[in-house]
């Protein structure tokens, strides 16, 4: 039977300075997104201004840590991605494991964060948590990126 494929979703991921900074952790990180069949749509390095981190965070502004993750998300490079994947942004979500590293480690240490992370703010990994979300972030690091051109002129090939 020929069954036309599942629609693809997008989300963002990116990996946090603390992991870009060492080599091996990167290359793990890089490695389980393969792994899980997550296709990568675009890839970029970069190193992000405090001003495009308060923008990128901003409803956590006020929030006790706000400025901590501000600094240490400016503090050095940074990698992002456009995934997809029938369910990109779960999956995603749970190759990463929970935000809290203590939590990471006791309830899903094999994850991300439980694997890698170190502090709540040095955990490694990010991801977008929701549709609307995913098309905000992946637009403030892809510009340039239109899913509905993707999606008719580069998708196909892997339909
Ligand atoms: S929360 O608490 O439910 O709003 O957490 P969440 O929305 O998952 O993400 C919070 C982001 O802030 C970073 N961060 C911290 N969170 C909680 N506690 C402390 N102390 C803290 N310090 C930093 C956390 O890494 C989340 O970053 P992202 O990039 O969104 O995963």
């Amino acid at each position: 039977i020929l069954r036309s494929p599942p629609a693809l979703q997008l989300t963002l991921a990116l990996i946090k300075p603390d992991a870009v900074a060492h080599p091996l952790i990167l290359e793990a990180v890089h490695q389980r997104i393969l792994r899980n069949r997550l296709l990568i749509v675009r890839r970029r390095e970069l190193l992000w201004r405090r001003a495009d981190c308060r923008r990128f965070y901003q409803e956590h502004e006020g929030r006790f840590f706000y400025q901590r993750l501000v600094e240490f998300m400016a503090s050095g490079p940074i990698r992002a991605y456009i995934l997809a994947h029938p369910d990109a942004i779960q999956l995603w979500r749970t190759l990463m494991g929970p935000t809290r590293v203590f939590r990471a480690r006791h309830v899903a240490p094999d994850s991300i964060r439980g694997s890698f992370g170190l502090t709540d703010t040095r955990n490694t990994t990010h991801g977008s948590d929701s549709v609307a979300s995913a098309s905000r972030e992946i637009a403030a690091f892809f510009p340039d990126f239109s899913e509905r051109r993707w999606y008719e002129e580069e998708e196909p090939q892997w339909r």
